[in-house]
């Protein structure tokens, strides 16, 4: 893994999307995994501004989101599909037809993770995928715990991730309780993955993840120390604890 430490969240921000604009110029049908929660705002509001002002076509684009709440309509303001469409679909000229967001709302939910596996895996990989981290490593919905060869599947919602994201809802009883997520093998299949991390909240985290070689279920995150190509963009908030001597990745 490829620590960049960059001086805060906007610093943060205009690296990933200048690294995610260079893919798309260079591979306008490029593949693009893509992340909800607070972390990837920045980059979407700088790819949205590029857009505006230099054009980059996303027309050729397919992407693919991580999770998605079990139970969610895509109209409700707090699905991610809903979350994706406000932040950066609508802004921009990825086709409908292109976009791909696991269904929370299926009825029959394996076979809806079978599907979503199935799109993922159709032709070749995903080119770059986006995280974030939970402050309990979780990447995608995948909690500690969850098996490194997952694909796409169920999970019940850590309360520390419920009470995380609480803030975009009303009440902590409204945040549901169970997500589809794609798993930590369907993650690791991307070429590159681009790891976004800002903020003291996320201090401790990548300490655990940054201070040992260990590779261990119950920090999913340090899976990414099995994949060749990726890059870890931290603002030194979230290096706060990490000191450059005790870097391990
Ligand atoms: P955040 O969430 O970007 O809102 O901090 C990250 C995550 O939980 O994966």
């Amino acid at each position: 893994m490829k620590v960049l430490e960059v001086k805060d969240y906007h610093e943060m921000s205009s690296i990933a999307a200048r690294i995610i604009i260079g893919k798309v110029q260079s591979k306008p049908d490029a593949k693009l995994g893509l992340a909800t929660g607070g972390t990837p705002i920045g980059l979407y509001k700088e790819l949205i501004q590029d857009y505006r002002s230099n054009g980059t076509s996303y027309e050729s684009v397919c992407t693919y989101n991580l999770d998605e709440y079990v139970g969610m309509d895509p109209e409700d303001p707090n699905s991610y599909r809903y979350f994706m469409e406000e932040n950066l679909f609508a802004h921009i000229n990825v086709p409908e037809s292109q976009i791909h967001i696991p269904d929370g709302t299926a009825v029959e939910l394996e076979a809806e993770c079978e599907r979503y596996d199935l799109e993922l895996n159709r032709g070749e990989g995903v080119d770059i995928q986006i995280l974030g981290i939970g402050s309990n490593g979780h990447i995608g919905f995948n909690e500690p715990g969850t098996s490194f060869s997952s694909h796409t599947h169920i999970v019940k919602l850590a309360e520390t991730t419920r009470k995380a994201n609480a803030r975009f809802f009303r009440r902590l009883e409204d945040v549901p309780t169970q997500a589809i997520t794609m798993g930590i093998a369907s993650i690791l299949k991307a070429k590159q993955i681009l790891l976004l991390v800002s903020g003291i909240n996320k201090a401790e985290v990548m300490k655990q993840l940054l201070t040992t070689d260990e590779v261990d279920e119950q920090l999913p995150a340090s899976a990414l120390k099995n994949h060749p190509n990726v890059t870890i963009l931290a603002d030194e908030e979230a290096l706060s604890l990490v000191k450059n001597a005790d870097l391990k990745t």
